[in-house]
């Protein structure tokens, strides 16, 4: 922390990037003079309206949002279509690569023909505007298909990452009430094929209103058929017509459903709509990454599971004409130079990526990108949790030839898109830190009371005013939706994040300050992992923290209480270790691997106040090998001097 704050080099654009640069400084004038004429105007030059909008901003019915309320249009179409009819349909939109080296181009035209036969299909199976279909598919062209063919018909998606466990998807497909789940065989992983329609079906077999499976092909795997339900991805396609007309939706038509952590146990549906979302992401997507879609070759390393792959691989990339890299794979297979391959191979200009791989190839070392030809890089951006100041130097020397500008940028699931950010022809780039808010975009940093802080204090970030990406709220849950995230601060978006001012008022994300934790860029919640614990027969109580991770920014640490005969059958069969595999892995199966704790510690008693409360702040002091900070307030204060010598044992 104190390091953040004395960090002083200064990477201020080049000349020439700057001259040739989308955005320069009078974008912020432009957004301060006139904040929802701005956006009115990004509205109309980034999208295509089927009939033009005359409201801007509703904000009556706060904390909900409307934008552009009495405009209509469609998100496929502006992704697709209307590139093709602008004579664009020889464009790639996307260069796919297979895990195992298997390629595809996927150029605008071919997508809209793909586009348009999956939404013939999902419409065969029923989906109307306003069913929801579950996505659950590993990373390949289909995934995208997938999602601009529900967009397309006014079926609003929820993508489940496909790590998520048969529990955590059926979970999901209950709360969206999804009518029909569209998955894969499998997907390669590592080297091999990895099931995916199997979870499918053991999260179906748990009852759930869906009615049908559509399954592409990608592995060629056997998987169990439940014939009536199931339909082979490729006949459905072949069966349906190239042709459809996608359907014209209000602005503020839901478009998809994404769960995520939050601090309770149960994850919540977070909402977003047409209009203001596309014209954010459009507008992000353009001027963070200095976008030129007739020249540049853009790859964003996510997964179409979380946010980012939703507005910066599908929405924001398509609707801006872009030609984008899709990688199904892992980033060390064959071998530790595969991303850097890739970026040779594709002459990528923007890179897209999380701290968490950053810092992974930082460990692998600079002879894998050193073994290829990364000059076709010129912008590089960061995201998903603060990135440190020596991986963000790393990140511009070693990939950028300490020449191009790295954009650290900070948003949520909530937010839609990209919200704190230099721009990089425009700002002087300090490493490890977002910086300013984006043009239209106003945020502060407050103090417990509400105060905005001063340069040179720390506090809680939050958003000032609505802003076109944000959520609309929790799925079934309005009350939730209030109580989270506008309760805090009355009036104000609280974004569950601690940051600091520096001297000159930029702005510096210290991580979250809720039961949130981020581990290599995902986001968990300590109470969703210690039910899981829980509902572990041997186990009878449980907390959970996010010690901190040289590699993956947080790791889950588990501290748990088994029930007095699991403890004397671990203890009798020295079966200790046994238990904490098997607890690894009930976590792994009721919500994922991603899940998977780190370590796990029994211990006979965890850290609580008088008035029962965990303790967490002395378990992480544990979990991080420091020794337990104040213990005053506890109701047994022993209790910590038993934890750390059961640590020593
Ligand atoms: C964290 C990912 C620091 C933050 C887009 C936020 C960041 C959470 C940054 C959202 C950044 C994301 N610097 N922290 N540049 N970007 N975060 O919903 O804690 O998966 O609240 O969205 O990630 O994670 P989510």
């Amino acid at each position: 922390m104190e390091n953040l704050l004395r960090e002083e080099r200064s990477f201020p654009p080049s000349p020439e990037f700057a001259a040739q640069a989308n955005a320069g400084p009078d974008l912020y004038e432009r957004a301060a003079a006139d904040r929802e004429g701005f956006w009115a105007e990004q509205a109309r030059e980034l999208l295509t309206w089927s009939k033009d909008f005359t409201e801007v901003l509703d904000f009556s019915g706060a904390p909900v949002a409307r934008w552009f309320g009495d405009g209509r249009l469609n998100a496929a179409y502006n992704a697709v279509d209307r590139h093709v009819e602008a004579g664009h349909g020889d464009r790639v939109a996307i260069h796919f690569e297979g895990e195992p080296g298997d390629t595809r181009t996927v150029t605008y035209a071919d997508l809209k023909e793909q586009v348009s036969r999956a939404a013939n299909a999902l419409a065969a199976l029923g989906v109307r505007t306003g069913d929801r279909v579950a996505i659950y598919l590993p990373m390949i062209p289909e995934a995208v298909i997938a999602m601009l063919a529900c967009a397309r018909i006014g079926a609003p998606h929820s993508v489940v990452f496909g790590g998520f466990s048969a529990e955590a998807l059926h979970s999901r497909i209950n709360d969206a009430e999804a009518r029909v789940v569209i998955t894969a065989d499998g997907g390669y992983r590592r080297g091999k094929p990895s099931a995916l329609k199997p979870a499918v079906d053991e999260a179906l077999a748990k009852g759930t209103p869906v009615e049908h499976v559509l399954v592409v092909e990608r592995t060629g795997q056997d998987v169990p058929w439940t014939e009536g339900r199931d339909v082979r991805g490729a006949d459905a396609l072949a069966a349906a017509s190239p042709e459809h007309t996608p359907v014209d939706v209000e602005a503020e038509h839901p478009l998809f459903i994404l769960y995520t952590s939050g601090t309770t146990g149960k994850p919540k549906g977070i909402l977003h709509t047409t209009g203001g979302y596309l014209a954010q992401c459009a507008f992000t997507h353009k001027h963070v990454f200095d976008l030129k879609p007739e020249t540049d070759v853009y790859w964003c390393t996510a997964d179409i599971g979380w946010v980012t792959g939703h507005s910066y691989v599908t929405y924001g990339p398509l609707v801006n004409g872009a030609t984008q890299v899709l990688y199904e794979g892992t980033p060390d297979t064959p071998g530790k130079d595969r991303w850097w391959e890739l970026v040779e191979k594709y002459k990528v200009s923007i890179l897209y990526t999380a701290p968490t791989a950053i810092r992974t190839c930082m460990k692998w070392g600079a002879e894998y990108p050193g073994k290829h030809d990364l000059s076709s890089l010129r912008v590089l951006g960061s995201v998903g949790e603060p990135i440190n100041p020596e991986a963000w130097m790393w990140y511009r020397r070693t990939i950028g030839a300490d020449r191009t500008p790295v954009v650290d940028t900070w948003w949520q699931t909530e937010t839609g898109a990209i919200m704190i950010s230099p721009l990089p022809g425009v700002t002087a780039a300090k490493p490890g830190s977002a910086q300013v808010p984006l043009p239209g975009i106003s945020a502060d940093v407050l103090d417990e009371r509400g105060e905005p802080v001063p340069n040179g204090g720390g506090g809680y970030l939050v958003l000032t005013d609505p802003w076109p990406a944000m959520l609309r709220g929790i799925w079934g849950d309005p009350q939730r939706f209030a109580d989270t995230y506008w309760s805090r601060f009355p009036g104000m978006y609280f974004a569950g994040d601690g940051a600091k001012k520096d001297d000159d008022g930029d702005i510096w994300l210290l991580g979250r300050v809720d039961d949130v934790m981020n581990v290599s860029g995902h986001r968990l919640s300590t109470t969703e992992i210690e039910s899981a614990l829980v509902s572990h027969p041997m186990v009878a109580e449980a907390a959970v923290v996010g010690a901190k991770d040289d590699t993956t920014g947080q790791a889950v640490v588990a501290f748990v209480i088994l029930r007095a005969d699991a403890l004397e059958r671990a203890d009798e069969a020295g079966e200790g270790e046994d238990v904490v595999a098997e607890l690894r892995n009930h976590v792994a199966k009721e919500i994922g691997p991603i899940a998977k704790p780190r370590s796990i510690l029994v211990v006979a008693e965890l850290p609580k106040t008088r008035s029962g409360k965990i303790m967490r702040r002395l378990l992480r002091d544990i979990a991080e090998g420091r020794e337990a900070g104040d213990v005053t307030t506890l109701a047994d204060s022993t209790v910590m001097d038993q934890i750390s010598k059961g640590m020593q044992r």
